[in-house]
């Protein structure tokens, strides 16, 4: 059996001219759980050309989804930013990725934090009823350049806290905290500064960051990584991993440079 299916592609929306999304059936044998990742690409030239991408849906839904952004001379998402439904695109069989509760401590709050495409396991974790049992409040937290990219706001604003079964797990306990560097908005700012600004906190109406209490799970590019692995390890927080479980975990975002 091929390492990968054809999944029929059902929808795609273009977000700006950097960043679209997309949804693909799914093959009923194919599992995971929120916040992993697969390999997915196309055949290029007879050979299938994957790259690594978060299911932005959550591991019960019926159709699997994905965002990207569009790198004009990117091997795979230059291809990639053309697909138009009823196109087949290709899918790993087989998910993996550490962006996972159960690699983490208990505790009461759990930070998601995502800059660019890397809000997209996030939005699998805060759709999935399992993470609101385990923690009293989800944070999640979306850094972009511009407010154009702010993707999926609607849907984590309005749609989730009314949903009718998720609704009632949602409503006051997923905060969202969007936050822009490069034009004026409601909060501003990178997310490593953040994590030691008392003013995000205050936004959020929670306490400030606490080894006892609080969880981060972390997605963006290598900088991003680094410079916000740096303010947690500054705090004593240690990362966790399958074998064992600590106060955060990382997956690199997922983009096809
Ligand atoms: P900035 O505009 O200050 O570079 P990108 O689209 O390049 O992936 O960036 C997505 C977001 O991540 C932007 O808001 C960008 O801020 C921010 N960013 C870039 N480098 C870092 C970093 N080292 N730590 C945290 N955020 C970062």
């Amino acid at each position: 059996m091929s390492n990968f299916y054809e999944a029929e592609v059902l929808s795609v929306h273009h977000w700006t001219d950097r960043l679209f999304s997309f949804t693909t059936t799914r093959d009923p044998g194919f599992r995971y759980q929120s916040g992993q990742f697969a390999m997915i690409g196309l055949d290029v030239d007879g050979r299938p050309l994957m790259r690594a991408y978060s299911m932005v849906s959550p591991h019960y839904d019926e159709q699997l989804e994905f965002l990207s952004i569009k790198v004009p001379d990117g091997p795979l998402t230059s291809r990639l930013q053309n697909i138009q439904v009823g196109d087949a695109i290709l899918v790993g069989r087989k998910a993996s990725g550490t962006l996972l509760s159960q690699n983490l401590l208990p505790g009461k709050h759990l930070y998601l934090l995502g800059t660019g495409t890397g809000l997209a396991p996030f939005m699998s974790i805060v759709q999935d009823p399992d993470i609101y049992d385990k923690f009293d409040k989800v944070i999640l937290v979306h850094g972009c350049r511009h407010v154009s990219e702010l993707a999926y706001q609607k849907r984590i604003e309005a749609d989730l806290p009314n949903h009718e079964f998720l609704g009632g797990m949602v409503a006051g306990r997923l905060l969202y905290y969007p936050t822009v560097t490069r034009e004026p908005f409601e909060n501003q700012g990178r997310i490593p500064d953040l994590l030691t600004n008392p003013e995000f906190y205050d936004k959020l109406g929670v306490p400030p960051l606490d080894i006892e209490h609080d969880r981060f799970m972390l997605c963006g590019s290598p900088a991003m990584l680094k410079d916000t692995v740096e303010v947690l390890q500054a705090h004593g927080l240690t990362e966790g991993n399958m074998s064992h479980p600590g106060h955060y975990v990382i997956e690199r975002a997922f983009v096809d440079k």
